[in-house]
């Protein structure tokens, strides 16, 4: 049957608004609730034999393994390699034999990281792929598929199918970090619960409105470039906010790691140039921080992004501060995924622009 808007303005708000069901239908599939322990099915590889895993895909899902890159290294402790489809299919890397690969993409079509799947089967890689459309051409050709449960997504820019990458990757890392024994049980229990709340807190997220998102994003659809900063798992989360509002507004906007600007992109700080900081608490708030106050020093104005326990310092020196729920460092990029998308959405509708078919732009690019 055809999918329809609902009560909706754009598929789009009403794909943003199935964040909650998506990634709990999403999480049900690789994590058991009563025990609180990941059930992955069969994978083509061992993940304890494993030296590395080879991760591509294209757009958005090449950035949902940018932020598993960081899981895998916490919690399996297992080198992660990551590169655009486009560019891994020339690179010719060199592969262990019976390698591990691991491709990312909602439609199962897209040209580039098809090309990436068959180059990898034929150097002796065992493909394992993360697709949110079954019997899609990637779920077909791979030696393994953990699916994603989005459901149809219309709106060319990605939302649910994002997050919902994001949950089954970070169920599958700590998923590897049981079997290569590299987290302990209580570990893997607490981590299991926090993603198991992050539906609700989701919920919670588009419930309680924004409080400044309206303002911030009126500054935004204003400007005329516009910078995203985070660190760690949140710095690829800064490279989809700025992502989605190259693609939706036309706005250009770049993704900095933030220790990274004082290395260039300070330069162009400004009055004129809102800089979204996504920081929430955690072991890596300090230097985010430190780095957001260079920022406001040089004249920028700062609209922060962050947690409760964040919100006081950041209010010191930032224009505007939005707290969002708190949750485990573990899954802030998850939860910090949906205001960026949020973001994005509003300064599209502010700016006329057509949000669900933005120009130039196909939902699966299935031509090279
Ligand atoms: C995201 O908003 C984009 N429209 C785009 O980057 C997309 O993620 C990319 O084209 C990959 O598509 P796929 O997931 O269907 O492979």
């Amino acid at each position: 049957a055809a999918v329809g808007k609902g009560n909706y303005r754009h598929f789009m708000e009403k794909e943003l608004h199935e964040h909650p069901v998506v990634l709990g239908d999403t999480l049900r599939q690789y994590i058991d609730p009563a025990s609180r322990a990941v059930a992955l099915p069969a994978l083509p590889f061992d993940p304890v034999a494993v030296p590395k895993i080879s991760f591509s895909a294209c757009g958005s899902a090449f950035i949902a393994t940018q932020v598993a890159r960081y899981w895998f290294e916490q919690v399996a402790r297992l080198p992660v390699d990551t590169d655009v489809a486009s560019e891994l299919r020339y690179r010719d890397p060199p592969l262990p034999e019976g390698g591990a690969a691991l491709l990312v993409s909602q439609s199962g079509e897209t040209a580039d990281t098809l090309a990436a799947l068959r180059l990898l089967k034929s150097r002796g890689q065992h493909v394992l792929s993360v697709v949110n459309v079954p019997e899609s051409t990637m779920d077909r050709e791979s030696d393994g598929t953990l699916l994603t449960v989005a459901g149809p997504e219309i709106g060319v820019a990605s939302t649910k199918a994002f997050t919902a990458q994001l949950a089954v990757l970070a169920s599958l890392a700590l998923g590897f970090g049981r079997a290569r024994g590299t987290l302990t049980a209580a570990e893997e229990a607490r981590l299991t619960a926090a993603l198991l709340e992050v539906p609700a807190h989701a919920a919670e997220l588009l419930e309680q409105g924004l409080g400044d998102m309206m303002e911030i994003a009126r500054e935004v659809a204003a400007a005329r470039d516009v910078l995203f900063l985070g660190r760690g798992s949140l710095y690829p989360i800064a490279l989809e906010g700025a992502l989605k509002l190259k693609e939706l507004s036309y706005i250009h906007a770049e993704g900095y790691a933030a220790g990274e600007m004082k290395h260039g992109p300070i330069a162009l700080i400004d009055a004129s140039v809102p800089v979204i900081a996504l920081c929430p608490s955690g072991p890596l708030f300090e230097k985010t921080a430190s780095n957001l106050q260079e920022a406001a020093a040089r004249g920028g104005r700062i609209m922060a992004f962050t947690d409760a326990e964040g919100a006081p310092a950041l209010r010191r020196f930032a224009e505007r501060v939005v707290v969002l729920p708190s949750v485990d460092p573990f899954v802030a990029p998850i939860l910090h995924a949906i205001p960026v998308q949020l973001l994005a959405y509003h300064v599209a509708v502010l700016k006329g622009t057509d949000v669900d078919q933005p120009r130039n732009l196909a939902k699966a690019v299935t031509v090279e």
